[in-house]
C-alpha cells in the first residue's frame, strides 16, 4: 500500500497520525534498484510503517559531478515499491521541490570531522557534509526509529552512524549488505551509464578487491606484505581505468590499521569514463 507525499508539510501531518506505530524509513535518491528493494524489505519485516524517500541532494553533488543527469523514475520507482512492501503500509515522500527539503534562507551545514576526509572524501570534497545535513534533516522531517542503509556505501555509513552517536539522535541504524549484479558488479544508479565495453572495463572493481581480500588473508592482515603492495600498485597503474584509491583501512576509525583492528575495509574507487563507482569489502580478524 504505497502513499505518495509530495511536500513536507503533508508528510509532517501524515507523520503525526502514526502516533506509537514503529518507524522505519529508508532514504534515496530514487531509480530504485535490487539494492533499494533489500533495503525496503528489511523496513517492511521489522515495521509498522515504512516511509521511502525519494531527493536527489543537490548538496552532496559538486559542480562538475552529475546532479543534473541522476536519474529521476518517480513512476517506475513507485511501482517498484508497491511489489515490495507487498500491501504493508509505505509512504514515499518525493518533495516536489528543492525548496521543501531547503526553504528559503536555509543556512545551516553539518560540518564532519575525520571520517569524511579519507577514500571518497578525498575526491569529493563538501559531498558528505551535504549527505550527513540532508539525513538529519530527513530524519528531522520523519522521526523514524530505525534507518536503512546500504554497506556500499560503507564511508556514508560510518558518518552517518557516528552523527547519530555525536548528536544523540535517537534512531537505529541498520546496514544491509552489498547486492551484486550476476557478474559481480555491485548495484548502482549510475550502472546504468556504462555501456557493454565500459562495464567490461567496471568489472575491475569488484575483481580487484576480491583479490587484494584474498591476498590480505593469505598475508595474515599484513598490510605491508610485498605480494599485496605490489599488487596494489599494478592495479592502481592500469590504464584503462582511473582508480581514485584503494585502501586497506581499519574499518571503524577509517585510519590506517592497527594492532588494535578488529575489522578491515577494503574500499576502491574508480571512474570509467565519466562514470565513477564505489566498492568495498570488509575482512573480519578471526
Ligand atoms: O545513499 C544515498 O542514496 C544518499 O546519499 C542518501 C543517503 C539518500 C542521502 O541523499
Amino acid at each position: 500500500m504505497v502513499e505518495l507525499i509530495r511536500s513536507t508539510s503533508e508528510l509532517k501531518v501524515r507523520r503525526a497520525t502514526l502516533n506509537t506505530q514503529k518507524v522505519g524509513l529508508v532514504p534515496t535518491m530514487g531509480n530504485l534498484h535490487r539494492g533499494h528493494a533489500s533495503l525496503v524489505q528489511a523496513s517492511v519485516n521489522r515495521n509498522e510503517v515504512t516511509i521511502v524517500t525519494i531527493f536527489v541532494n543537490p548538496k552532496q553533488f559538486g559542480p562538475n559531478e552529475d546532479f543534473h543527469r541522476y536519474p529521476r523514475t518517480l513512476e517506475d520507482d513507485l511501482e517498484l515499491l508497491d511489489r515490495v512492501s507487498n500491501g504493508r503500509p509505505c509512504l514515499v515522500y518525493a518533495p516536489e521541490t528543492t525548496q521543501d527539503i531547503y526553504p528559503d534562507g536555509f543556512d545551516t551545514t553539518i560540518s564532519l570531522g575525520e571520517l569524511s576526509r579519507p577514500l571518497c572524501g578525498k575526491f569529493r570534497p563538501g559531498h558528505f557534509d551535504g549527505v550527513a545535513t540532508v539525513v538529519y534533516r530527513l530524519f528531522s522531517i520523519t522521526r523514524p526509529h530505525s534507518a536503512y542503509f546500504g554497506a556500499k556505501d560503507f564511508q556514508q555509513l560510518a558518518i552517518i552512524r557516528r552523527m547519530v552517536l555525536d548528536l544523540d539522535i535517537p534512531v537505529e541504524i541498520i546496514s544491509m549488505p552489498i547486492i551484486r549484479d550476476h557478474d559481480g558488479l555491485a548495484l548502482s544508479s549510475r550502472n546504468q551509464y556504462l555501456d557493454k565495453d565500459d562495464r567490461q572495463l567496471a568489472l575491475k572493481l569488484p575483481s580487484t578487491l576480491t583479490l587484494s581480500a584474498q591476498l590480505f588473508k593469505e598475508c595474515h592482515h599484513n598490510t605491508t606484505d610485498r605480494k599485496l603492495t605490489n599488487f596494489i600498485k599494478e592495479s592502481l597503474a592500469d590504464s584503462q581505468v582511473e582508480w581514485q584509491y584503494l585502501d586497506i583501512l581499519d574499518a571503524s576509525t577509517l585510519r590506517p590499521p592497527s594492532a588494535a583492528t578488529q575489522e578491515w575495509v577494503i574500499a576502491g574507487a574508480m571512474k570509467v569514463g565519466k562514470t565513477r563507482l564505489i566498492d568495498n569489502i570488509t575482512v573480519q580478524k578471526k
